[in-house]
């Protein structure tokens, strides 16, 4: 049999995923849901129509979905469904401003999630991230390795783009990891950043590379405020594709992905900004990589800021 995806609303963020999925010719049936009706099945025939131009085979299918589930027989069997209904900000927004309103949304969602695909692995995007990531795990019940976010993936894209284009190098020359969580209390990882196999602290002075993090922290507010009305996709769609796949071709990849630590870094608990190793259950392991004092405290630090907002969750 083969592959299907669900993505959970038909936004910037949904359709460009979608697209991106149906493209890579992987899967079977790619499903786009929304709550406005009409908005996926016109998406899903548009997307199809693209088949004979991009040459993919991969079956788009669009479904409305009602308060109480209605609609949703059309995800059944999804191995893996990607979460991204939800509001964006507007400009001067912050994540923890969606709380309240993403919660609501994504709690619906993930319970319908439950009930019509079971085995699915679960990759949210909806904001604030990390704790809609845990709130879909409870919302869920599923084990907690089937239920994953995308957040480390985009912001270490970021900050390679700004190093690429500071450095006028190759992307591909580049690597940088952060950590952490998604806002505020990201951590980059100094130690892990290098451009053709050389340290970054080697060819950019501290206070420029400070300024790329600060960059990269705010680079989803950079885009939000130039665009006026919603927020980024393009590499954000590119990042959770990226994990769908993964998880599709049990690939064993190593990502920054939003994934429950416990115990690894001597921390435990929480849903964290961490690499792990993605395969057809979702998180394999969560892969430990060697940080320096500063950042193994940074990561600590994010870890406490996160776990107070993830245990409010549970009410919401
Ligand atoms: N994790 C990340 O890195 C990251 C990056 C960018 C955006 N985001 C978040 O992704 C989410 C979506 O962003 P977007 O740009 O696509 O917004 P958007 O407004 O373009 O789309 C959201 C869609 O969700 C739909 N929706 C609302 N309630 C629903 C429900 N109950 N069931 C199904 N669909 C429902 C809406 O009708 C809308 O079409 C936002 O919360 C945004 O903050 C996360």
């Amino acid at each position: 049999m083969g592959k299907k995806v669900t993505v959970v609303g038909a936004g910037f963020y949904g359709s460009t995923t979608a697209q991106r999925l149906a493209e890579y010719d992987i899967f079977d049936t790619v499903v786009l849901t929304d709550i406005v009706e009409g908005k996926p099945e016109g998406l899903a025939l548009d997307l199809n129509q693209s088949r004979p131009v991009e040459g993919f085979e991969t079956k788009v299918v669009g479904a409305t979905t009602g308060p109480n589930g209605e609609g949703y027989e059309a995800i059944e069997g999804s191995d893996v469904v990607i979460i991204t209904a939800g509001l964006p900000r507007k400009p001067g927004m912050s994540r923890m401003d969606l709380l309240g309103v993403n919660a609501k949304i994504v709690r619906q969602v993930a319970e319908n999630v439950a009930k019509y695909a079971p085995n699915a692995v679960v990759i949210v995007v909806s904001n604030p991230l990390d704790e809609m990531t845990a709130l879909a795990q409870i919302a869920t019940q599923f084990p907690k390795n089937r239920v994953l976010g995308q957040a480390g993936m985009l912001d270490t894209a970021r900050f390679t783009h700004f190093v690429a284009e500071t450095l006028s190098v190759k992307i591909g020359d580049v690597r940088t990891l952060t950590l952490g969580s998604h806002g505020d209390t990201m951590v980059p990882v100094p130690s892990r950043c290098t451009v053709n196999g050389k340290p970054l602290s080697e060819l950019l002075p501290a206070d420029k590379i400070e300024e790329l993090v600060t960059r990269t922290r705010n680079g989803g507010a950079e885009v939000v405020a130039l665009l006026k009305t919603g927020s980024a996709y393009y590499a954000p769609s590119a990042a959770a594709a990226r994990m769908a796949k993964a998880v599709a071709e049990d690939s064993g990849a190593v990502m920054p992905v939003c994934a429950w630590v416990d115990g690894e870094y001597g921390i435990s608990g929480v849903y964290l900004g961490v690499e792990a190793e993605i395969g057809a259950d979702g998180v394999r392991r969560v892969v430990e990589t060697k940080l320096t004092d500063s950042e193994l405290a940074g990561l600590k630090e994010a870890a406490e800021a996160v776990r107070a907002k993830q245990a409010d969750v549970v009410d919401l």
